[in-house]
């Protein structure tokens, strides 16, 4: 039986292990800084004002963990929830434990006055993106991106 539980400084080794193939899979020409991330959880595990971080655990292991936010839309007038971060350990995806951890986001939203959940992933994500589509989510903004090539700088060093 699995059961939620907060997560607690002890988790955040696992997380920044974890956070290294989500780094792979989700921003791919990005970098992996494992004592970036860890500053960011212990953030927002010293101050967790407007946000959730649980762990799933399954015979006392940690399986799956779940960090949301809430934040506030100027233009929309409205809080919504940034699902933030969604983690499964690899031998036990495609078990459902991601939709009970997008069940337990969508009960966090309501209960803190959310009107959306928001989130991104990456386009060849194709594990999350049918989480999303089996929970209800819809396609809504497309981000494009153009890598630039800066041309060769010629090297100006004046001969006195
Ligand atoms: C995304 C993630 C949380 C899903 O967790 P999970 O426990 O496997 O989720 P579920 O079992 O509830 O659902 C996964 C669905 O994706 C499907 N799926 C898995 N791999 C797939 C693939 N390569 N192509 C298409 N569908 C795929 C499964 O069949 C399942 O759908 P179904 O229930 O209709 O059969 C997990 O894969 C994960 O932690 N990935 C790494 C971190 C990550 O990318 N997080 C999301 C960042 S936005």
């Amino acid at each position: 039986m699995e059961t939620i539980k907060p997560i607690n400084r002890k988790d955040i080794e696992t997380l920044c292990d974890w956070h290294k193939e989500h780094v792979a899979i989700n921003f791919p020409d990005s970098i992996y800084k494992r004592d970036l991330f860890k500053e960011k959880i212990l953030a927002d595990l010293n101050y967790p004002i407007f946000s959730l971080m649980v762990k799933l655990v399954n015979k006392k292991k940690m399986i799956g963990w779940l960090w949301l936010k809430k934040e506030f839309d100027i233009y929309k007038n409205i809080w919504y929830c940034d699902l933030h971060y969604i983690h499964i350990a690899p031998k036990y995806r495609g078990r459902n434990f991601g939709e009970s951890l997008v069940k337990l986001t969508e009960k966090w939203a309501v209960k803190n006055s959310c009107k959306e959940i928001r989130l991104g992933t990456d386009a060849n994500n194709q594990a999350s993106i049918a989480l999303y589509e089996k929970c209800g989510f819809v396609k809504k903004r497309i981000l494009f991106e153009k890598k630039l090539c800066q041309p060769k700088r010629k090297h100006n060093i004046s001969k006195k």
